[in-house]
């Protein structure tokens, strides 16, 4: 299925794009808010497409196949932000977005092991499967245990790291943990002990126990704040006077860092949305993806 991108209207709306205008979407994704952009900013505005998983690109170039003319693509972590608009000659750079985390289709089909309920993928968890970083299975065979503790709590701000990361040391004795099922049979044991329950899945405050140490997993697998953190400056760097910056975030840790550095920079930018901008009840119902989304926008000055 292809990817619904959330806040659509808000962030046409925040990035203020006009014909002629070139923008760089540094998380391209299945390319929902490329192609509307590149109907904003049509006849002559281009867009760079970035994104570090290739399968992302294929399918971004079909959805974008119309306006191939006016599209560059890039197969990069959007860290090097600066090497790539040097690189493809881009600019002048009008607006950026960025939208952070995985797409539908990563999530669901390309055998990421983002997903508790994908049992038999393996613990890879990497955006891209070429990239040199380690995968959630590597991380999880090798990692001290107060390491481990810290990213279930802080990324995932779960109850139970202590117990599942002792869980998880203790397994890996026996047997390495490789796929989906086993991290997600040793989270339930932990919870089915802790609540003294035989409930094949007991469930917690409406969540599968599960989704806390799946998302913080991912965060530390891609290093997704350290990423973040390091890239908000250089696209600032990179945008011409004038041109808005819309970055849209799904974990408070997130969108703290965006706030907080869109704070510090008071200096060379105006801040467009003093409060997030939240998806409307009607797009909170149709997708649940856009409950969490925090969108923050900022103009160059
Ligand atoms: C939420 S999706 C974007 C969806 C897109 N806006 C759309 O309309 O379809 C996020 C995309 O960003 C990519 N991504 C995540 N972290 C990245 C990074 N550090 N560098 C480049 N791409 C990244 C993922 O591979 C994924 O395709």
């Amino acid at each position: 299925m292809r990817h619904v991108p959330v806040l659509m209207a808000e962030v046409l709306e925040g990035l203020n794009i006009h014909p002629g205008d070139n923008v760089i979407d540094c998380t391209l994704g299945d390319a929902g808010h490329a192609e509307a952009v590149l109907k904003k900013n049509a006849p002559d505005g281009k867009l760079l497409g970035i994104d570090t998983d290739p399968e992302a690109l294929l399918s971004a170039k079909q959805f974008l196949y119309s306006s191939e003319d006016r599209t560059v693509f890039a197969r990069s972590n959007f860290v090097h932000i600066i090497d790539i608009v040097k690189n493809t000659g881009f600019g002048p750079v009008n607006g950026i977005l960025m939208d952070f985390g995985w797409s539908t289709p990563q999530f669901e089909q390309r055998g990421r092991g983002f997903s508790f309920s994908n049992e038999d993928e393996p613990l890879d968890m990497r955006y891209s499967k070429d990239s040199d970083q380690k995968t959630a299975a590597m991380i999880l065979a090798e990692i001290e245990k107060e390491e481990l503790i810290d990213i279930f709590a802080t990324y995932g701000e779960e109850k139970l790291s202590k117990d599942i990361a002792e869980a998880i040391i203790e397994k890996r004795k026996e047997e390495a943990i490789e796929t989906v099922k086993h991290l997600v049979d040793i989270v339930l044991a932990v919870y089915r002990k802790k609540l003294r329950t035989e409930k094949e899945v007991p469930w917690v405050g409406g969540l599968h126990p599960a989704t806390k140490v799946f998302q913080a997993l991912r965060i530390a697998v891609n290093e997704e704040l350290d990423v973040i953190k390091r890239v908000l400056p250089d696209a600032l760097e990179v945008l011409a006077p004038g041109g808005r910056l819309a970055v849209i975030s799904f974990h408070s840790l997130e969108d703290r860092l965006v706030k907080h550095f869109f704070k510090s920079q008071q200096k060379q930018i105006r801040i467009i949305t003093k409060k997030p901008v939240i998806a409307s009840d009607e797009e909170s119902r149709e997708n649940p993806r856009s409950r969490s989304a925090k969108l923050r926008v900022v103009e160059k000055i």
